[in-house]
């Protein structure tokens, strides 16, 4: 059989340990995993894609079959281009099941070659989210165990350069 090349897409804004445990289960899943950054957001990111495209390399530096990309337009389209046989998507509550299943479904009517794995989390990170990670820190809290020490740390110099 031929190595499976996966795509792990997402915004990434910011990384969190949820997403690394994604990429840990995805990387033991696949011969080949590429965590792929959206570049075209409609949303303004907290972190540009420089910035989460660095976190990303820092935080999977040294892990075996993992790479980190960018990627603007259609999934699917960058999916072609890289010969992907699947996308990875994180599932952590059944709240996430319907948005995740119209992507799926939509990718596949797009791409009927491709592939969509759901895979689960660790239970302590189902209820971590980028966008509750940047709230919380945006509002004064502790995200300390949600995101690793480098987020942390960037975390930090956003506000000094606030
Ligand atoms: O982490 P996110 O923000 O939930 O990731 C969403 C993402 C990047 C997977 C999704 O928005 C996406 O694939 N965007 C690329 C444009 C596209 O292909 N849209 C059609 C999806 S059915």
């Amino acid at each position: 059989m031929s190595d499976i090349l996966a795509i792990y897409p997402g915004s990434f804004d910011p990384i969190t340990n949820g997403h690394l445990d994604l990429i840990e289960r995805g990387r033991r899943l696949f011969d080949q995993l590429i965590v792929a950054v959206l570049t075209n957001l409609e949303k303004q990111p907290l972190f540009t894609v420089a910035e989460r495209v660095e976190m990303l390399q820092e935080a999977t530096r040294g892990v075996a079959n993992v790479t980190v990309d960018t990627f603007g337009g259609l999934l699917v389209d960058y999916a072609r281009q890289k010969n992907a046989q699947a996308i990875l998507r994180g599932i952590r509550a059944f709240t996430d099941y319907e948005y995740e299943l119209q992507m799926a479904l939509m990718n596949r009517k797009l791409e009927p070659g491709l592939e969509t794995v759901f895979l689960v989390p660790a239970e302590s990170y189902t209820y971590v989210s980028s966008r509750l990670v940047r709230e919380i820190y945006q509002l004064g809290g502790s995200v300390k165990g949600l995101v690793p020490p480098l987020v942390e740390a960037r975390l930090q110099q956003k506000v000094f350069v606030k």
